[in-house]
């Protein structure tokens, strides 16, 4: 009887950190693999905007587009080499200046996704500081 009442606590002082060790390990793993809503990308505001209204449909991990998201996709330009990066930013630019990008068929489906011409420089004035930046890496 002794005994047993000695092994009590150790009992519970291993059950309680087997629990406060693994809990939070499985619910860890069941919450991670989605952080994906709202990209996290360290681009300015303006810029995310006109990017989100025009091209995500197409160039994130959640558009349907394949052909678009296999060329370009914004889900994981973090994961891109800069010197990728500098080839899609020139890309990009050239793209919208010519009017390939968004897709033409797109814009008249959806009118409200088109872009003026502010825009369309905002985005290639960005695509040049940006590859600037990245070639000064
Ligand atoms: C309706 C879908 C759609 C939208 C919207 C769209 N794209 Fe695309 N994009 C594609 C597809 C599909 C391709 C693959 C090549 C092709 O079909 O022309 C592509 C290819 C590209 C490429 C070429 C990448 C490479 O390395 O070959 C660039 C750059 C690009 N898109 C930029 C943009 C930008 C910037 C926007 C927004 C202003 C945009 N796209 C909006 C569908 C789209």
């Amino acid at each position: 009887m002794k005994k047993i009442l000695w092994l009590t606590p150790v009992i519970v002082a291993m059950i309680t950190v087997a629990v406060a060790t693994n809990l939070p390990v499985k619910t860890n793993n069941q919450n991670s693999p989605t952080p994906q809503e709202g990209l996290n990308l360290d681009f300015p505001e303006d810029v995310m905007a006109v990017l989100e209204r025009s091209c995500f449909d197409c160039h994130t991990n959640e558009s349907s587009n394949f052909k678009g998201k296999s060329k370009l996709n914004f889900s994981k330009w973090d994961e891109y080499k800069s010197s990728k990066k500098i080839g899609k930013l020139d890309a990009i630019c050239e793209d919208v200046k010519d009017g390939s990008m968004p897709k033409k068929k797109y814009v008249k489906k959806h009118p409200d996704k088109s872009m003026s011409h502010e825009d369309i420089d905002l985005i290639c004035n960005w695509a040049a500081d940006e590859s600037k930046k990245l070639m000064g890496e």
